[in-house]
């Protein structure tokens, strides 16, 4: 069934009215139309002669030879528009007591002075600059300096260990870096600095120069040279008068590039462009959101995975909303109370954060008793994304907050959702577990492996048909072949999701797992593959596997089982725990791997694949059936019992 005919299915089937039948029919038939409508609610220095183009690109270009500018329509036409005063950024950060607003008007002279400040260390239009950055305000100020000049960022999230920040330095060869001495992290200070430097080391591409924001949780030491204190060049920038103006772009050109999992240790460069980028999200605001200019929205993610790109930085500002930066947890900063203080004391009418936040505050305050203690009147719906939403959370969530509770589905490569409940165009009855229907401008079907389309309520592969609508990856950064064979290959004239799932009958989308290697932890997508690789490279380690096990906060934890080589007399606890120390030095905290097994040896096909479906349902305690193929059978016994010492599921 296509998605229109799920659409119309779901109409016949007697729901409330909403215009999202209509507008997906339109977007489908007419998408041209669809598409140069949403863009004349951006400000172009030249629109396109065409919406799309076909022949662009890898699968197309969206309004290919338009000239514009992201940073102009994030900030400075609200300026000239009328909303210099109003609040643009309000930055609330309880892990170090400050709160600080920044109007459109004071956000357009931080940018521009930065930007000032980036061209004349020679960074220019094409230029990449990496970003290693805690929740400040002068993250967002470097994204949209580089966006302001037409250079491209790359912001790394600050959970990532040097090595995998040397990896993004060296696939994007940055001129410069912005970066600060220290994130907090709730009871630790980290120090970005130190890491910052061995990346550098690390890496075979030396940016030319660091500019450094000193906190004052830990300043930093800086290297002759190189490293700039980010406060000394922006006083002497002011003092000089300096700023610099909007560089018009092609809409096709890069806007940034933010690296995600793929399914080896090396990271995906995905590439985001400029003009389709502005009009998607700016569509999303008001149809998918049901936000209107001028309200406050806040997205509780970080600036280092795109749902904070899109819904803390660029998505508000080009709506005209103000957008908040939170520096803190759900839970613990100071207490589980700490979203509902955000929302009551800046007035939020939506707030966008991953279910694992909720499953944090459900387990710290089951009955919700903090809420009271908040006036949470102007608050209209809570959206939830990043893993799937489990039913549960969503009804506590939905008898708590008494709004619309919205799980919407996506991923870094496409910025937006893909499926979702639009609340602007209607809201559509809510089915737990189901982040509703496809998005107008995205196709999407339920296929097998041969790519035949399956019937409602069959599990599948999620495709998606080309050509995926704009702001959607146009191709990873320099790497056109990765692109097609990571996402356009298997289903001829479709973008593999990697994601598996069905639709019912009333055209719902159901969204299950992955059909590859990667885990999601905590919202947090990390792929199993890079895992397995930094357990091979210890000393001691004959074979590894790598699984996502169930966890009730997280969603899922990784899980590690490792087989030593034969002759190794060292006791295996004390291998375990290198190898928990190893995941941290090479990926990060954010991996939080905390769980390394010694067994002596692991299940396999004859063929010699490793049964990590099936060493996954042990661990969940689901039903599995022995593989026919199994080499061993009594090697899953042999996981089963290793799983139990360890206290892991069952
Ligand atoms: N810099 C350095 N370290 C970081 C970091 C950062 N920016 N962010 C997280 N970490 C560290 C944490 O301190 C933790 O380290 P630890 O192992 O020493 O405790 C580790 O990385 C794992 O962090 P996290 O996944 O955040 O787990 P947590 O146990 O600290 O908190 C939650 C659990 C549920 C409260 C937290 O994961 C959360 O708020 N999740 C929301 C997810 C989200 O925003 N996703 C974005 C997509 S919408
Ligand atoms: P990321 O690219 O980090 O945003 O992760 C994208 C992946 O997270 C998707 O491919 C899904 O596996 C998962 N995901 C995101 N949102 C949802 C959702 N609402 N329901 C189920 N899975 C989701």
């Amino acid at each position: 069934m296509t998605t229109a005919a799920m659409a119309t299915s779901a109409k016949a089937g007697g729901r409330p009215a909403s215009r999202y039948y209509e507008v997906y029919e339109r977007a489908k038939t007419d998408p041209l139309g669809f598409w140069g409508d949403a863009a004349k609610e951006i400000d172009w220095y030249e629109p396109a002669k065409t919406v799309f183009d076909p022949d662009a690109g890898v699968y197309g270009r969206w309004f290919a030879g338009a000239l514009c500018n992201t940073c102009f329509n994030a900030i400075d036409r609200h300026v000239l528009g009328g909303r210099a005063a109003q609040p643009a950024l309000i930055y609330d950060s309880p892990v170090t007591g400050t709160k600080k607003t920044f109007t459109y008007s004071e956000m357009l002279s931080e940018v521009s002075t930065l930007a000032a400040i980036l061209r004349d260390f020679g960074v220019g239009k094409g230029d990449r600059v990496i970003l290693y950055m805690p929740m400040v305000p002068e993250a967002l100020f470097g994204m949209l300096a580089c966006a302001r000049i037409g250079a491209i960022h790359s912001v790394v999230f600050g959970g990532f260990a040097p090595k995998e920040l040397a990896t993004r330095i060296d696939d994007a060869t940055p001129k410069l870096v912005l970066s600060a001495s220290c994130g907090i992290e709730p009871g630790r200070v980290v120090a970005y600095k130190p890491m910052l430097d061995e990346a550098i080391n690390l890496a075979t591409t030396k940016p030319e120069t660091c500019i450094i924001l000193q906190r004052p949780q830990l300043a930093a030491d800086l290297t002759a040279g190189r490293d700039h204190d980010w406060a000394a060049l922006r006083t002497a920038a002011q003092e000089a008068g300096k700023s610099a103006d909007c560089v018009p772009v092609l809409a096709t050109d890069p806007l940034y590039i933010l690296y995600t999992s793929g399914t080896t240790g090396k990271p995906k460069g995905v590439v985001r462009d400029n003009g389709g980028h502005m009009v998607a999200l700016k569509w999303t605001m008001k149809n998918l959101y049901g936000v209107d200019p001028g309200e406050v929205y806040w997205s509780a993610s970080d600036v280092g995975w795109v749902v904070g790109h899109s819904y803390i930085v660029y998505a508000p500002l080009f709506h005209g909303c103000t957008t908040i930066l939170y520096e803190g947890k759900p839970v613990g900063t100071p207490d589980a109370g700490a979203f509902w203080r955000v929302i009551a004391e800046h007035g939020c009418v939506t707030m966008f954060t991953a279910p694992t936040a909720f499953r944090a505050i459900k387990k710290e305050d089951p009955a919700g008793k903090l809420l009271g203690q908040y006036d949470l009147s102007k608050y209209r719906a809570l959206f939830l994304a990043g893993e799937r939403a489990d039913p549960d959370t969503i009804a506590w969530a939905e008898n708590l907050l008494k709004v619309p509770v919205i799980d919407h589905w996506w991923q870094t490569e496409t910025a937006w959702a893909i499926a979702g409940n639009p609340l602007g165009l209607g809201e559509l009855p809510v089915k737990h577990g189901s982040p509703t229907v496809a998005m107008p401008g995205y196709d999407v079907r339920i296929v097998d492996e041969g790519c035949h389309e399956l019937e409602a309520n069959k599990m599948g592969s999620i495709v998606i048909k080309l050509p995926l609508p704009p702001a959607n990856l146009p191709t990873l950064w320099q790497q056109d072949d990765r692109f097609r064979e990571a996402y356009l290959t298997e289903f001829p004239g479709y973008y593999k999701s990697g994601d598996a799932g069905f639709h019912d009958e009333d055209g719902y989308l159901f969204i299950m797992g992955r059909t590859d290697d990667i885990i999601n932890v905590a919202g947090h997508r990390l792929s199993t593959g890079g895992m397995e690789e930094v357990l091979a490279s210890h000393a001691d380690v004959a074979e590894c596997a790598v699984i996502g096990v169930r966890d009730d906060l997280k969603g899922e934890v990784p899980c590690g089982f490792i087989v030593l080589k034969s002759g190794v007399s060292r006791s295996p606890v004390e291998i375990e725990s290198e190898i928990v120390g190893l995941v941290r030095e090479k990926i990060g905290p954010v991996a939080a791997f905390k769980i390394a097994i010694t067994v002596s040896r692991l299940p396999k096909t004859r063929s010699g694949k490793i049964l990590r479906g099936t060493m996954k349902k042990i661990a969940d305690s689901d039903p599995w059936t022995m593989p026919a193929t199994i080499d061993d059978p009594a090697i899953l016994d042999e996981i089963g019992s290793a799983l139990k010492q360890h206290g892991v599921g069952q």
